[in-house]
């Protein structure tokens, strides 16, 4: 039977023993997220001509990652938000200790499942590492800390746009080098990781411009949580109509730069140009 990617993501945790932390961990990870990071990683699949559905593990791997993230950065003692993908984020729906150990869970799980992927022992070991690399103390984290520090703070554009390739690039772009690592086209991996990473700058822009534009009913995540946190964003040194056109000439850029990686389909543009217009 063919599974689509949110059942599929649902059998990869599911089976795990029944606890407070699995309900608490299942509880934001199949809430509806717009899922973009594993959608990503299956259309660079479909583009190469390859069966997606040899990327399913790495997919829900992503989209485990990028979930633990979220509850993380919701935490009291980060953002501090009480929404997130239309629900009370995990720690107001559970308790702050749970929300931890669920997101700590998901983080674990996520290699566990590359692990017991059905993909050669080559290709796993390089997906493992990409993803170590992006999420960790050198990616992620580190944006995720630099953005904690520069609360209050007066930093440069430079800076600003190096904590967003870090919070959010890195991760955006492993998803597609990940799926070129698993379709065997190690040659274009330097593009993808240039494509996602400049996605990634404009992904973080425009959930800036969001954050000010747009209500929590509608986001489904708690509105003006920057201003309330004093973040410095695309907004504070831009101002809206600024931010909003660096956005549209950075997804530009991506566009551009797609066309130079030859593709039998057009999966992956199509995404970022759904990214573009997203309103959420
Ligand atoms: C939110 O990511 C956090 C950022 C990196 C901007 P998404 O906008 O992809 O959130 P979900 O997964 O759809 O909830
Ligand atoms: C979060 O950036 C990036 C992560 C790594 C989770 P934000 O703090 O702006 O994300 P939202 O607005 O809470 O989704
Ligand atoms: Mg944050
Ligand atoms: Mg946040
Ligand atoms: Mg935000």
């Amino acid at each position: 039977m063919k599974l689509t990617f949110e059942e599929y993501l649902y059998e990869s945790f599911g089976p795990l023993t029944d606890s407070r932390i699995k309900e608490s961990a299942m509880y934001s990870l199949m809430a509806p997220g717009k899922r973009i990071r594993p959608l990503l990683l299956l259309a660079v699949l479909k583009d190469y001509g390859c069966n997606p559905e040899i990327g399913l593990d790495a997919a829900a791997a992503l989209e485990m990652v990028h979930t633990y993230s979220l509850i993380h950065d919701d935490l009291p003692a980060m953002d501090d938000d009480d929404y997130r993908r239309g629900r009370l984020t995990n720690h107001k729906m559970f308790d702050e200790a749970t929300a931890i150990l669920a997101g700590d869970a998901l983080l674990t799980q996520a290699f566990a499942q590359i692990v017991s992927s059905q993909l050669s022992g080559d290709i796993k070991i390089q997906l493992i590492g990409e993803l170590a690399d992006s999420a960790g103390g050198e990616g992620m984290i580190l944006g995720q800390i630099r953005d904690i520090e520069a609360e209050d703070q007066a930093i440069g554009w430079d800076q600003l746009l190096m904590i967003y390739l870090l919070k959010t690039g890195k991760l955006l772009a492993t998803a597609l080098v990940m799926g070129a690592i698993i379709a065997r086209r190690s040659s274009d991996v330097a593009l993808w990781r240039r494509i996602g990473e400049n996605l990634g700058l404009a992904f973080q822009i425009q959930d800036d411009i969001l954050d000010v534009t747009k209500s929590t009913e509608e986001l489904g995540k708690t509105a003006n949580s920057d201003i309330v946190n004093h973040k410095s964003t695309a907004i504070t040194h831009l101002g809206l109509k600024a931010a909003k056109e660096k956005m549209i000439l950075i997804y530009q850029d991506v566009l551009d730069d797609l066309k130079e990686i030859s593709l039998n389909g057009s999966e992956v543009r199509n995404i970022i140009e759904l990214c573009s217009n997203r309103q959420i």
